[in-house]
């Protein structure tokens, strides 16, 4: 089917150059007012001022979507942790009881508590979450979004949830791109975190990469989880099997993981509240992108956010992602992440904008097809019920997206009311 929106108040296409923006760059978004777009076999055919594209396409049997509101590139999620099994309401309790990360998890909470739950289901049971939950990021703009294991710290179960997001996308419209972190936590059955690495090594790695079920390889090192040194070797051993690089880094302490990062090359170091300068020059060095996560910091009820201005002042890459997941941010809402960075970041909302699409596509390798709109790229576009993109951060708490396109289909259409 052929699209053709019009009555678009702004076009953000974010056209500029084709690999990710940093300092200055971040701030231009390329905005067209009175568009319109036309969407063709999944890719976007024109774009530009709406008489101009209408005079390119009369011929031709479309729909007509009156948009009404701002037009831009969908949401990309780099950093989620969508295949759980169920919430962790009794960790949550504890926490507004005023219990920290590191006391829950002592009290049998945390990361273990959900690799119990995953134990306990099934791939379908799984699937069914994660579809349901593939709908709500569309329903929000997301048409994209990385998707880790880590709930299962065993073969079986790591191998369940990879599983999961392979079975899920055949009935999911989301795109997801998968992530094996293993190394989340440390099972109780290991006396070390070097046993539990050097099984992972050696039982769950070789399959994971024979059967294509992962394109990007996670650690979370950290003070009580994995050592730097042991980070490094791990991370370069999975390498060896085609699987890239990124890392949970200095999340909770300032604690070696963008020393890690800069070593191996890591596509994106995430988290990174602890970076302070002498870390944000080393992630500059390897061309690392920092992610930042400020759900989580909002959900811990952290004062501490990252400091994006201090990366973006030093021309360091950043972008911005919800780590979607039962125990530090059960958010999928990539606008309430984006309000976060303009309130507690001092982010700019065109930085924001960016690092929620296009730099975000970068993170995940995808740019050359995704987070811009230009000629020929898909059609992962939105439209928001805003006239002025600046209100995208500022009305917060609600839903502000319309419609998501996906490969020029509509994923998400709200109350579908707006063909004409
Ligand atoms: O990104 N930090 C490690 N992993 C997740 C939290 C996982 C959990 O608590 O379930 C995060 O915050
Ligand atoms: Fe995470």
């Amino acid at each position: 089917m052929n699209y053709l929106i019009t009555s678009i108040t702004e076009l953000l296409t974010l056209k500029g150059k084709k690999s990710v923006r940093i300092g200055k760059e971040l701030t231009e978004l390329e905005i067209i007012k009175d568009a319109a777009i036309y969407i063709s076999e999944g890719k976007i055919k024109y774009y530009g001022k709406e008489k101009e594209v209408i005079k390119k396409i009369k011929k031709n049997k479309f729909i007509n979507i009156k948009a009404d509101g701002v037009v831009m590139p969908a949401f990309i999620d780099s950093h989620t942790h969508a295949v759980f099994a169920r919430p962790r309401l009794l960790d949550f309790e504890m926490r507004t009881q005023g219990a920290t990360y590191a006391e829950i998890k002592k009290a049998g909470g945390g990361i273990n508590r959900s690799a119990n739950d995953i134990k306990n289901s099934d791939i379908e049971e799984l699937s069914r979450n994660l579809i349901d939950f593939s709908k709500k990021f569309l329903e929000c703009g997301t048409a994209t979004a990385e998707v880790k294991s880590g709930y299962g710290l065993d073969f079986e179960n790591e191998i369940k949830i990879l599983k999961t997001v392979k079975e899920s996308q055949k009935n999911a419209q989301l795109e997801m791109i998968p992530t094996f972190l293993g190394a989340h936590s440390i099972p109780s059955s290991f006396k070390s975190s070097k046993d539990y690495l050097d099984y992972l090594k050696k039982e769950v790695v070789p399959y994971v990469a024979q059967n294509k079920l992962a394109i990007y390889a996670d650690i979370f090192c950290e003070k009580g989880y994995f050592e730097p040194k042991e980070a490094i070797n791990y991370l370069n051993h999975l390498k060896k099997y085609g699987l890239k690089p990124k890392i949970h880094a200095d999340q909770l302490t300032k604690s070696g993981g963008s020393v890690v990062a800069n070593k191996v090359k890591a596509i994106s170091a995430d988290h990174l509240d602890f970076a302070d300068e002498e870390y944000i020059k080393l992630l500059k060095k390897s061309d690392t992108i920092a992610t930042f996560l400020p759900a989580s910091n909002y959900f811990l009820g952290l004062t501490k956010y990252p400091d994006a201005r201090k990366f973006i002042e030093n021309a360091n890459p950043v972008s911005l992602a919800t780590d979607f997941n039962p125990g530090t941010s059960p958010c999928w809402n990539m606008q309430f992440v984006i309000s976060l960075a303009l309130t507690h970041m001092k982010m700019r909302i065109s930085e924001a904008i960016v690092s929620a699409t296009y730099n975000a596509a970068c993170a995940l390798e995808i740019n050359d097809r995704v987070g811009m709109i230009d000629l020929g790229m898909d059609a992962d576009i939105i439209i928001l019920e805003v006239k002025d993109h600046r209100e995208l951060g500022y009305y917060f708490g609600a839903n502000l997206n319309k419609i998501t396109f996906k490969k020029g289909k509509i994923a998400y259409e709200k109350n579908n009311t707006f063909r004409y």
